[in-house]
């Protein structure tokens, strides 16, 4: 009888099963306005994640060019606080698609060649996600973003039961520095009761993880690009540092000193200046200004020196909306960064950098990599917290700093530590790296997946 329960049990499971992977996906993309034809599927919608609050978040997932189901699931987060995954991350860095005026251009780059992509906008008041419960977009915290985003990925996991075994990693730029090592502390906390998540290692670019190291190695950044004057470096480092000026800043409390040394570090680094990629000279849509909000703007008129943004287009068309089954609820229009999340501002100050070191001791492969264009994180702080932490951790050097390869020219440096924590920089790319450095970024990823060095020669 045991037995025959047993079986019965099994075949109800294979049902659902067969269920789940057969039927049509209420949440399935058929065809998104503008896209070129593809083998792989497209799903998108929501997930509540808070009943009482009613709270939803809204994720874009992309499966693997070619044979999905034995390929890793990647989340991927961008930061902000408050800026879209989907509409940064997916449309304009790794996802599979770039919107161009009518149409979607195939991204050659997209890292779900390599990995079923799932993208998600977070916390509630961000890109699609929303909250219909009264005051619940006042002060989100990091606290509060972790939670969701746990609830959230269980909720996803019994919506694609076929990914539950596959290896997952979570990766994310910016201010996911600290969602990404957050959100994976509590998956390991309930991995330590009974095993759910199977989660194989993070990896984070141009990442905030300790407020004074990112923030202070700015001075030093602009300096050393010719972005500020040599006096006023010795101001930007004696007189005022920036972690002070951001710290004041938030605080509603900026000092005479820090305003006037800002102001002219301002003057000469110049509002035409890119900080998200100091060199290049290209228009870099507002659509990627994901930090205009972790690194605080003096001026409050800010001129966008791009005409267009195509993805903020794109993603406020009602045939894209439709066909995406995205709502706009309590927003007039999708904005690449929410407007009406009030995100706890001081949270910044943070340090996430010990997060990162206990999910290392949890057996959790890290990658630290940094866009080395980039002055809002630049290299130089990720690379001194990188190696402070091996040190911290008694990690030796397994890979000794060294150039690594894409095609045949040099993609960056990389320095590996007790095999388990990486860091690596992408030659000539900006903040957001897939953006500018699609390919270089591409080698990267695809080793970081495999656990395989970089390539060191060509
Ligand atoms: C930045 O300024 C604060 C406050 O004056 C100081 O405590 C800190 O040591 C400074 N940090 C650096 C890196 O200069
Ligand atoms: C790291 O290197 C030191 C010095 O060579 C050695 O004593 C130590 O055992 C090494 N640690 C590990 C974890 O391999």
């Amino acid at each position: 009888m045991a037995a025959a329960n047993a079986k019965f049990i099994v075949l109800i499971g294979f049902f659902i099963a067969v269920e789940a992977s057969l039927l049509p996906h209420s949440d399935k993309i058929t065809h998104l306005p503008g896209q070129p034809q593809v083998q792989f599927q497209q799903f998108s919608g929501y997930l509540t994640v808070d009943e009482k609050k009613e709270k939803s978040l809204f994720y874009y997932f992309v499966e693997a060019e070619v044979d999905p189901h034995s390929k890793p699931l990647v989340l991927w987060l961008n930061g902000g606080p408050g800026c879209s995954s989907i509409g940064v991350g997916a449309f304009s860095e790794n996802g599979p698609f770039r919107p161009n005026g009518q149409v979607l251009l195939r991204n050659e780059y997209s890292w779900n060649r390599e990995a079923n992509m799932l993208y998600l906008d977070t916390p509630i008041g961000v890109g699609f996600s929303y909250s219909t419960g009264s005051s619940a977009y006042e002060t989100v915290n990091d606290e509060i973003t972790a939670k969701d985003n746990l609830v959230f990925l269980q909720h996803w996991f019994l919506k694609f039961p076929q990914y539950r075994n596959s290896n997952l990693f979570i990766t994310g730029e910016s201010y996911a520095g600290h969602y990404v090592p957050q959100l994976a502390k509590l998956m390991i906390q309930l991995n330590n009761k009974k095993t759910i998540f199977n989660l194989k290692g993070i990896a984070l670019g141009n990442p905030l993880l300790e407020f004074t190291t990112d923030y202070n190695s700015r001075a030093e950044y602009f300096w050393s690009h010719g972005l500020i004057s040599d006096t006023t470096y010795n101001l930007f480092t004696s007189g005022c540092n920036y972690s002070r000026y951001v710290s004041e800043y938030y605080r509603d409390s900026v000092s005479f000193i820090c305003s006037r040394i800002m102001s002219e570090v301002n003057r000469e680094s110049s509002r035409f200046v890119d900080k998200y990629d100091v060199t290049l000279d290209v228009c870099i849509p507002s659509v990627l200004s994901q930090s205009k909000i972790i690194s605080p703007k003096q001026n409050s008129e800010r001129i966008d020196v791009c005409v267009e943004d195509e993805v903020t287009k794109y993603l406020n068309r009602r045939d894209v909306q439709k066909a995406l089954h995205a709502r706009l609820i309590g927003v007039r229009r999708w904005d690449v960064c929410s407007n009406i999340l009030d995100y706890d501002m001081l949270n910044l100050e943070i340090p996430t950098i010990s997060i990162v070191g206990s999910l290392i001791k949890e057996g959790i492969p890290v990658l630290i990599y940094s866009g080395d264009q980039d002055s809002v994180i630049p290299l130089t702080g990720s690379r001194t917290l990188v190696h402070g932490l091996a040190k911290k951790l008694g990690l030796n050097t397994t890979v000794p700093y060294r150039v690594w390869f894409e095609g045949h020219q040099v993609g960056g440096w990389t320095q590996v530590y007790g095999n388990v924590l990486s860091f690596a920089t992408i030659r000539g790319a900006s903040h957001e790296a897939p953006f500018s450095q699609p390919e270089r970024s591409f080698v990267l990823f695809k080793s970081f997946l495999e656990s395989r060095p970089l390539p060191q020669e060509f």
